[in-house]
């Protein structure tokens, strides 16, 4: 039993700079044979997703799916009760959720979309699972450290704590090879390589160990110059319209030199507002900064909002259309939780008979 339970990652498996060289080196086999993976990723319904998701995992999730990678994208809306104030809107989170997936270009023909509550086999695992795991290794998750310590709760609920072990059975039930992720998921995904390896050395060979893929994510700020954050009513929402965009961006802070450079370390805010528009333009930001040059904060809020407004028209009005029909979204979502069952049935059926609990 405790042979089980003390088998310590390896610090080269946890390191960025291993986990960058192997998804390098994941993306070459990607590129050779696509139809080889299994991808999942997801996110904690709570409300509309902004331009940071955007640049920093969606538009990577459509490249995956687009090269004929089997794309399975779950929204979480169990893990999002470790915060209370989002679960009181679930239903319409989910909606939204959905639609900004659909607008930039989730197709519900190639990728699934699904979620946990529809998919009971999959929370199954859960109870297997968590005895995998010692409570002393839950408290040592540097991200939930984090959550907890910024969280507006006043106490730390028992899903808190457990939350990255459900989230193995979010990966493991599809046997998912690749987790695109930025790198604060990191620590759940070694999780998720730890159970599937505990599971099977004492159960015998079910789940394939998942991987990290790590999107070479742009930093972007928030308008304020934190962290970019819906809760912190600082980030542009895919699906603003125009003058809401504008607006933001015009009350966005900047500094007192008029001469427009792009340098995060010395000049974070200017600096994140010039990646945006390069980013949205598909160039380079030097390039972009050194053509704004001595027109000023104006000049550079002019350029950004234009680049931002045109880049996303398309797929703000697509979204548009797409709110106009809610059947639709209800049966992608359908659907979506339909495969999902049959995965998960299939994997806990495989997962009971390793246990010999099949009666
Ligand atoms: N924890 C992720 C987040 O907060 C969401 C998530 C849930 C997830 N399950 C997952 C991500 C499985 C990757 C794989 O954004």
């Amino acid at each position: 039993m405790t042979t089980i339970l003390d088998t310590t990652p390896d610090d080269d498996e946890l390191g960025l700079p291993a986990a960058r060289r192997r998804s390098a080196a994941l993306e070459r086999q990607i590129h050779e044979q696509p139809g080889r993976f299994r991808a999942l990723t997801g996110d904690r319904p709570t409300g509309r997703l902004h331009l940071g998701h955007y640049f920093g995992t969606l538009h990577n999730r459509v490249r995956l799916q687009n090269l004929g990678v089997d794309m399975m994208v779950l929204i979480a809306d169990y893990q999002v009760l470790t915060d209370r104030d989002v679960a009181d809107r679930l239903a319409e989170h989910v909606e939204d959720l959905t639609l900004d997936y659909l607008a930039v270009g989730i197709d519900p023909d190639r990728a699934t979309v699904f979620t946990h509550s529809a998919v009971p086999a999959l929370n199954q695992l859960l109870l297997p699972f968590l005895s995998l795991v010692s409570v002393s290794e839950l408290g040592r998750n540097p991200t939930v450290k984090d959550e907890i310590a910024h969280s507006r709760q006043s106490a730390v609920s028992g899903l808190m704590f457990t939350y990255p072990v459900h989230q193995a059975a979010d990966i493991l039930f599809c046997k998912a090879g690749l987790v695109p992720v930025g790198q604060d998921q990191l620590p759940h995904l070694e999780v998720a390589r730890t159970v599937a390896r505990r599971f099977n050395s004492r159960y015998g060979p079910v789940f394939p160990e998942p991987e990290a893929l790590l999107s070479a994510a742009p930093l972007l700020l928030g308008t304020d110059g934190g962290k970019m954050s819906k809760s912190r009513g600082n980030a542009i929402a895919l699906a603003a319209t125009a003058d809401e965009t504008a607006r933001m961006i015009r009350g966005a802070k900047t500094d007192a030199d008029r001469n427009i450079t792009y340098d995060p370390a010395a000049r974070p805010e200017v600096s994140s507002l010039v990646l945006l528009a390069a980013l949205c333009l598909d160039r380079d930001p030097h390039e972009v900064a050194g053509e704004i040059g001595g027109r000023g904060a104006a000049g550079l809020k002019g350029v950004v909002t234009d680049a931002v407004n045109d880049r996303f028209a398309p797929i703000r009005a697509r979204r548009a259309e797409l709110a106009q029909d809610r059947a639709h979204i209800r049966r992608v979502l359908r659907d979506g939780n339909e495969w999902a069952n049959a995965i998960a049935d299939d994997t806990l059926k495989e997962v009971r008979e390793a246990m010999k609990a099949f009666y």
